[in-house]
């Protein structure tokens, strides 16, 4: 829908140059509102399916997610994109982007939100709430074992915004905790780093695995047999990153040989996750659809606005997506 059309640009914006904006995104109308108050002036447009008005071809900054294949070939003057998620995996190998434009991912609360889910599935584990119900419904007064969480080693794969934040929330919680990252750097709440090149060295002292590393070529199939072999037996896993860190056919393997507790899994190769797909069914398996760390509009257009504002000062959005890495 043109914002022009609604008279909502003002004139002296136009006059200042300001580089118009395309919101595209399924979201797209919550986006137009807090956008308009947090950049009031800014030419805006906004679509949310694949047609594309007219206006918003001159965009040269695109708010988006998964814009659809070949969109970004409708966009010519475009000169920045801001992703509003955490990852970037999905769009950098696109035929349809080019090399010179810049990208940005959103930081959100996306740290706070994984930091949240995986500690609550890692006490859900070690407070053995399920037995507990299933004793109640059948009457039963059964005193198990109480672990704790601050007895634990957890192993965070990927130190970034998101695993760096799970291991200082793990930390707090009394964990320790072990971490890896491409190149490993000394953090106040990880007992020791590793880097990418000796990241299994850490799994044998890991009670649980928690995956928060982006998708790469180095990251892909990572977490295969040999990694889960080299895990404690009754270990657990979580992934709050890609699917692709796991080798699926590994993963199942090993839940089924009893080699690792439980698998609690938020992000799959294929999203949604076919109906076929023999997770679903695993009884080991914890299934949550893609809601580890959702973008809430109002942080992300706060993150992008402050981004608009550095753009015009000719500063680089933030965090930049570095394609050579791949993240
Ligand atoms: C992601 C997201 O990167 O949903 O997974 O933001």
């Amino acid at each position: 829908m043109s914002e022009t059309g609604r008279g909502v640009i003002e004139p002296q914006a136009a006059a200042r140059n300001l580089p118009p904006v395309l919101v595209w995104h399924r979201r797209a109308d919550e986006y137009r509102k807090l956008l308009r108050q947090r950049l009031p002036g800014v030419p805006l447009e906004t679509c949310s399916t694949g047609h594309l008005p007219d206006d918003a071809r001159r965009a040269e900054v695109l708010l988006t997610w998964t814009p659809p294949p070949s969109a970004l070939d409708r966009l010519p003057s475009l000169r920045w994109i801001h992703l509003a998620g955490a990852g970037a995996d999905h769009l950098l190998d696109r035929d349809d982007l080019d090399p010179e434009v810049l990208i940005s991912k959103s930081r959100g609360r996306f740290g706070l939100q994984a930091a949240e889910y995986v500690i609550g599935w890692l006490l859900h584990f070690l407070l053995e709430i399920e037995a507990y119900r299933r004793d109640q419904d059948r009457g039963r007064w059964n005193q198990r074992a109480r672990p704790l969480l601050a007895d634990a080693t957890v192993g965070v794969v990927g130190l970034g915004n998101v695993g760096g934040t799970i291991a200082e929330r793990l930390a707090g919680a009394g964990a320790q905790v072990l971490g890896s990252c491409r190149r490993s750097r000394p953090m106040a709440s990880v007992a020791a780093v590793w880097a990418a090149g000796s990241w299994r060295e850490m799994l044998p002292r890991c009670d649980a695995l928690v995956l928060a590393a982006p998708l790469t070529e180095e990251t892909r199939g990572m977490v295969d047999a040999d990694a889960l072999a080299a895990l404690p037996d009754g270990a657990i896993l979580v992934n709050v990153a890609r699917g692709g860190l796991l080798v699926e056919d590994d993963l199942v393997a090993a839940l089924r040989n009893g080699e690792l507790r439980a698998a609690v899994l938020d992000a799959f190769e294929e999203e949604p996750l076919p109906p076929d797909c023999p997770l679903w069914t695993e009884p080991r398996v914890w299934i949550t659809p893609h809601v580890a760390a959702p973008s809430e509009d109002d942080v992300i257009a706060d993150e992008f606005a402050d981004n608009y504002r550095r753009f015009l000062d000719g500063q680089s959005p933030e965090p930049r997506v570095d394609r050579t890495a791949g993240y």
